[in-house]
């Protein structure tokens, strides 16, 4: 292959350290790439419209569990991150990821607007030399189909003048055993060259890259990963409510699966899913395949099944309440945990969202509680704050439902002071006392 000076030029920067990082986006993902490419001795540039974001950045105040504040302040203080709210010099960086949210409208089709804002606001900018990574979760093509046209349109080609991949990132929040720096790394390049300066980029900062042929394959490989995992739990939850039906008790079930050595591995039902993966992005892979007039048969099963647990959390309260005589309307409900998974504070699209809705749709009085989040925010705007964790109020309420199995609780304290519990996580399997109370899900 003849050589590429651009490419000499950049990896020679990347090299030696002078290459200037820039990351689109200090949420979950982009924060702890940001202080990952620093702590490699990069000088790393944030851009965030979200100016409280910015501020709380460059005064060194993490507001990201997995980064924590002293492993900011050190970085920020030594000139090695800094943050800004517009796109201001971008011209100047070397290399830019971009890790802006990609939701869904309403529809459930992609809302890649994020994506295209931040594009917008780099090409003007693009200069020979520049490498451009998109981290978002997104549909295969987005890289090839809407960033390379954008890229190109003044005049630069990718894989000659400047650098194009996609790289997935798969940050997962609270994870202690693996964080972005020890989670292997696919990348995609729009061409070789493109893979190898992302590649190389990435090497200097994380343990393990693996390369793949295009920007699609990379695409393709995060929304895989997601939708093995909504499928699954779509399964196991479906196997919760044969196991209802049988009188079966769906974590003896699981336990004992699992002591199978090889070809089976764990899920576990729950409340619904949550937060901005799992539930979100295997629509944007059926979404594109609609466009090919292909239904993606798992992924819509998987996510009318998930969609409907809350309401299967509903359904058993209402039973529940019902053995006691007592109506849904009008009875104290004490919900634990409405993050959308243990240990974390993200609420985003979480079931315990849904779960209290309906409850309080159906006239129950609703508190919740939850170590990490203070208040929730209904879909009207309406904030409801939480109340404190107290034996009174765990005695006064007609049942408490554990939402999520957040590990600081003391669930056997929990188990006492309450009349009756929904564990719809088992997150009580090691109470030993008061056991007749618990009723898992
Ligand atoms: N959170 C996860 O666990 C996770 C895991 C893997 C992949 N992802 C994917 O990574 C992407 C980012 O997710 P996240 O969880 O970090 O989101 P986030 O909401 O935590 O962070 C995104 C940030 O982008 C900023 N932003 C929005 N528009 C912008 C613009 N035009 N210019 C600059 N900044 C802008 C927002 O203010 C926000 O701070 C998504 O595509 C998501 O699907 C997330």
């Amino acid at each position: 292959m003849p050589g590429n000076p651009r490419f000499a030029t950049l990896e020679g920067k990347i090299k030696n350290r002078s290459a200037r990082i820039g990351i689109v986006g200090l949420g979950y993902v982009g924060l702890p790439l940001a202080v990952e490419f620093a702590q490699a001795g990069f000088r790393v540039t944030g851009i965030d419209v979200d100016e409280r974001k910015v501020r709380s950045v460059n005064s060194g105040v993490s507001h990201i569990e997995d980064v924590s504040t002293s492993t900011l302040k050190a970085l920020v203080g030594d000139g090695l991150v800094r943050a800004q709210s517009d796109y201001k010099g971008c011209g100047k960086l070397d290399a830019i990821l971009i890790a802006v949210p990609t939701p869904l409208r309403k529809t459930k089709d992609p809302d890649i607007s994020y994506i295209v804002a931040s594009l917008d606001a780099i090409a003007p900018q693009v200069r020979p030399g520049q490498l451009i990574i998109l981290e978002s979760t997104t549909y295969p093509g987005t890289t090839e189909e809407v960033m390379r046209p954008v890229l190109e349109a003044g005049g630069l080609k990718v894989g000659r003048d400047i650098f194009l991949a996609f790289s997935p990132e798969r940050v997962d929040p609270g994870n202690k055993l693996y964080q972005t720096k020890n989670t292997p790394k696919v990348v995609g390049g729009t061409t070789t060259w493109c893979t190898k300066a992302a590649a190389l980029l990435y090497g200097q900062a994380i343990e393990h890259v693996h390369p793949v042929s295009s920007t699609q394959a990379a695409e393709m490989i995060k929304l895989l990963e997601n939708t093995f995992r909504a499928v699954n739990i779509g399964l196991v939850n479906e196997i919760a409510l044969m196991c209802e039906k049988l009188g079966l008790d769906v974590w003896e079930v699981i336990d004992g699966a699992a002591t199978k050595p090889f070809g089976f591995m764990r899920f576990y039902p729950g409340p619904g899913i949550g937060g901005h993966c799992i539930p979100l992005d295997p629509h944007y892979l059926a979404w594109k395949l609609r466009t090919l007039n292909y239904s993606a048969r798992f992924i819509e099963l998987a996510s009318e099944i998930n969609g409907h647990m809350p309401e299967v959390v509903v359904r058993r309260t209402a039973a529940l309440l019902n053995e006691a005589k007592k109506s849904v309307h009008g009875s104290k409900i004490f919900v634990l945990g409405v993050a959308y998974k243990k240990d974390t504070s993200d609420v985003r699209e979480s079931p315990a969202l849904d779960v209290i809705r309906l409850l309080q749709d159906e006239g129950a009085h609703v508190s919740f509680h939850d170590p990490y989040a203070n208040a929730i925010r209904d879909e009207h705007g309406q904030v409801q704050k939480a109340t404190a964790l107290t034996a009174h109020n765990l005695k006064t309420a007609d049942l408490v439902v554990i939402v999520t199995d957040h590990s600081v609780y003391d669930y056997p304290a929990i188990v006492k002071s309450a009349r009756r519990v929904l564990d719809t996580r088992n997150a009580t399997r090691n109470v030993k006392s008061g056991r007749g109370k618990i009723v898992k899900l």
